[in-house]
């Protein structure tokens, strides 16, 4: 079993921004789902795990390693991929795996072969080895991204809002691949994709302007808003009245009629009960006032 436990992290920018705010978070074996708006904080903290950034205090250990004393210890250990991958040179995948393997330390060429040509066939891309990796689609880089976060077997892989402009499929295809290599390691995936996280994520916690707010099992979370929330049509004209009299948690559009999603402890008149999602919890979380 790994462990990577954070304990009162902070981190403020050079500017004065502080991006993260006294964050302490335990997280073992399986995937574990970071969620939050825009701005959150959640690139910040993914990047001061994986070593890029240092934070202004607290601590981060791994495997009861102190990481921030000891880098090099998680970077052996580590894969990441990072929300901008940034640019890819001009060379096939293949060539590039095998440069990102050197990078890792893979030394032993036979050995470094094999892992290459498995993590090409594990991610579906072993038929566009020698194809140039900036000529991929979207999808294909992504999956290209986790083949190089899994050179060198990591303990702990982190991927920054994987499944961003992905289409459905690429999209599930992926979410499956994450499954499958979550079952002996940790994988940390951040998100604003609420469904991806609870049919992924066996633990998750809910960011906001540098805080954890909330954090725990999906189902307990959403078992927290049974019997709590409750929906209607409404007018558009009376949405401002809705939102000054009801805790509205969201809003949409169904069937280009407006939908209010609210929470109240009792019932009131002329909603109808709905079964709380996790969508529900992370919109109930953000509109808390701290
Ligand atoms: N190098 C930096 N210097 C100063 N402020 C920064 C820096 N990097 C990020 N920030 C600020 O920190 C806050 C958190 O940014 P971060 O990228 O961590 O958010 P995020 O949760 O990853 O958002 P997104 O979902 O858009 O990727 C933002 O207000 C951002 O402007
Ligand atoms: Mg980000």
């Amino acid at each position: 079993m790994n462990t990577l436990s954070i304990n009162n992290l902070n981190l403020t920018y050079k500017n004065g921004f502080q991006a993260i705010d006294n964050i302490s978070l335990e997280i073992n074996n399986g995937m574990f789902g970071l969620l939050g708006p825009n701005g959150a904080g959640k690139s910040s903290l993914m990047k001061t795990i994986v070593g890029l950034q240092k934070p202004s205090s607290g601590s981060i250990v791994f495997n009861n390693v102190d990481i921030i004393k000891n880098p090099e210890f998680i970077k052996q250990n580590l894969g990441f991929l990072p929300q901008d991958f940034g640019v890819y040179p001009k060379i096939s995948a293949y060539d590039l795996l095998e440069h990102i393997a050197i990078l890792k330390g893979i030394t032993d060429r036979s050995n470094r072969k094999k892992q290459i040509l498995d993590l090409l066939e594990k991610v579906n891309l072993l038929d566009f080895q020698k194809k140039e990796v900036h000529t991929f689609s979207g999808g294909m880089k992504q999956r290209f991204g986790v083949a190089q976060a899994l050179l060198g077997n990591p303990k702990i892989i982190i991927v920054d809002e994987p499944t961003a402009g992905l289409d459905p499929e690429e999209r599930n295809r992926f979410n499956i691949l994450l499954n499958d290599i979550s079952q002996d390691i940790i994988v940390i995936l951040s998100t604003h994709l609420v469904e991806d996280v609870r049919n992924l994520c066996s633990e998750i916690a809910i960011m906001n302007q540098g805080k954890i707010l909330r954090k725990g099992e999906p189902k307990l979370l959403m078992a927290e808003l049974e019997h709590k929330i409750w929906s209607r049509s409404i007018d558009n004209n009376d949405l401002e009245n809705f939102y000054a009299h009801y805790e509205v948690i969201s809003r949409q559009l169904i069937e280009r009629n407006h939908q209010i999603t609210i929470f109240s402890e009792e019932a009131p008149e002329d909603f109808k009960p709905v079964n709380p999602l996790l969508e529900h919890f992370y919109f109930y979380t953000l509109t808390q006032k701290p």
